[in-house]
């Protein structure tokens, strides 16, 4: 049986795969799949880079909170993809640590800065990717790990090798039954 039981919560800094591991894992699951980003890209008709130019972080912020409090109050089990800034507000890390099972996908600024390349819609990044990764990791390390019932080093596996790993963890914690 493949019956999953809780939200699946990933969490982690940007270019750890949160957006192909949570698709790939809800299809393998056959559960629906949230991706908090990609909602908000929707629902707002405009990128997350734009988001922030016209109306600013802490606008994003309130509405990435909203979006995320939506899809944890989804009365069925969903795979969800979050946001690498997820962890910053308080609220946002009581909310994953109530509403679901989270998993951390762990990876190294110099793996994260290769797989992001150019991508102009990180605003975090700044001119400087690998510092800004760098800064960002030892800033919300202690908060993805505070929140991480599962821990998944990125670096040197693929996304399908991680999905196995989020399976064979969440089927020890009873997530999958
Ligand atoms: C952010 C990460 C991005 C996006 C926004 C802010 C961050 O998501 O929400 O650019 O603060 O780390 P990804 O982690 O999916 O790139």
């Amino acid at each position: 049986m493949n019956q999953l039981t809780r939200h699946i919560v990933l969490v982690g800094l940007m270019g750890t795969g949160k957006t192909t591991v949570g698709e790939h894992l809800a299809r393998t699951l056959g559960v629906g799949w949230i991706d908090i980003d990609q909602t908000i890209v929707k629902e707002h008709r405009m990128s997350v880079a734009e988001m922030f130019a016209t109306a600013g972080e802490e606008i994003f912020r309130e509405v990435e909170h909203h979006t995320l409090l939506d899809a944890l109050e989804e009365p069925k089990p969903h795979v969800v993809s979050t946001g690498g800034g997820v962890v910053i507000r308080d609220d946002n890390r009581e909310l994953i640590i109530e509403g679901g099972w989270c998993v951390w996908l762990r990876g190294q600024p110099e793996t994260l800065v290769d797989r992001i390349g150019n991508d102009i819609d990180r605003p975090m990044l700044g001119d400087d990717a690998y510092a800004s990764l760098k800064r960002l990791a030892d800033e919300r390390g202690p908060w993805y790990d505070e929140l991480a019932d599962e821990i998944i080093d990125v670096d040197l596996v693929t996304p399908e090798d991680v999905v196995t790993q989020v399976l064979f963890a969440a089927r020890g914690a009873g997530v999958i039954k």
